[in-house]
């Protein structure tokens, strides 16, 4: 093949190295890869949007703002590891002539099965039990102490109701919940989906829902709508004895909102999967609230799961540089 049919690949940061392997197997692509843990600085990242064909990054990659300037007229995708694409503007690169792709679906389970173990960490205070252990702080077996909330019997909602949200119901069903409700704009789960959680789950106004939950699970997307949407308010409408779950993005939440929340008795209980900024500094309140657990946005993070994200993110650039469909193409 001539070099000038050749296509430039870049990759924005060091991904798993199957995935690695078999895009560089891949003929007719030259490859550029950023070896490092921690991505592409954006003064680099300008120069590969004016000049390659592809890229390929992750959340860490913000290509929005300014950097969409240095897109240049041979940038067909860019493939993002992930399966949100807040940090891509999606419209303007589109409206540039750039497809894009992401990765939904081989990381649902795993991301639920976090959501799961969150939930669970938050209601059994197993990371504040922890802490204790630690710094000393553990007495003799006390029935008073570190008692946390059941899930067993209690009544659950969702913010957002997409395949994970799904799934995470269908896993917390077998714990015996008494009733699953979820909040959504304008989807609607179809009957099927619904009849195979296992317990009744029914879509309501988000604020019907809040004063009902005794666990508020947030999994929507950020958008402009979302944004800050768990603020002083929402808060306000939970139960006191509840516990808010947020696994979507940092900033669908007030955290100043949450530290009022979590220090003034409005809920019980916090875990975060994901923050503003990832990661908190180590000072940071949240991190020092016993009843608030601090995940650094692991939700997808299995080596099976990473390596199918990357992989489907390879498929997805591949297919963009041949113009053929993507796998997972993020369509307007
Ligand atoms: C992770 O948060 C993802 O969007 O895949």
């Amino acid at each position: 093949m001539s070099a000038v049919t050749r296509k430039s690949i870049v990759v924005a940061q060091r991904i798993p190295p199957n995935a690695l392997k078999t895009l560089t197997s891949y003929k007719g692509f030259d490859v550029e890869v950023w070896n490092d843990d921690n991505p592409m600085p954006d003064d680099e990242m300008s120069k590969r949007l004016t000049s390659a064909s592809g890229i390929f990054v992750t959340l860490e990659s913000k290509i929005k703002g300014d950097l969409i300037k240095s897109v240049g007229p041979n940038l067909k995708c860019v493939s993002t590891m992930t399966v949100g694409y807040d940090h891509l503007d999606v419209k303007a690169l589109r409206s540039l002539g750039v497809r894009i792709g992401h990765t939904p679906d081989v990381l649902t389970d795993t991301t639920a099965e976090l959501v799961v173990a969150l939930l669970m960490a938050s209601a059994r205070r197993l990371i504040e039990s922890h802490k204790c252990l630690l710094s000393g702080d553990v007495g003799k077996w006390n029935p008073n102490w570190m008692c946390g909330k059941d899930i067993k019997g209690s009544t659950i909602g969702f913010v957002g109701f997409g395949r994970i949200a799904q799934t995470v119901a269908k896993l917390l069903s077998s714990f015996t919940v008494k009733q699953f409700y979820y909040a959504t704009r304008s989807f609607i789960c179809d009957e099927t989906t619904l009849a195979s959680i296992g317990t009744p789950c029914e879509r309501i106004e988000l604020e019907v829902m809040l004063p009902k939950c005794d666990f508020v699970i947030v999994l929507c997307s950020s958008n402009a709508s979302t944004k800050l949407m768990v603020n002083r308010d929402f808060l306000s409408k939970m139960k006191p004895d509840s516990i808010i779950i947020n696994a979507s993005r940092g900033d669908v939440l007030d955290q100043d909102a949450l530290i009022e929340a979590l220090t003034t008795g409005i809920i019980r209980a916090a875990g975060l999967d994901v923050t503003t900024p990832e990661p908190l500094p180590k000072d940071h309140t949240l991190l020092h609230l016993p009843n608030c657990t601090v995940l650094p946005h692991i939700g997808s993070a299995s080596v099976d799961t990473r390596e199918a994200m990357a992989m489907l993110a390879v498929e997805n650039l591949k297919a963009a540089l041949e113009d053929r469909p993507m796998p997972a193409e993020v369509l307007p």
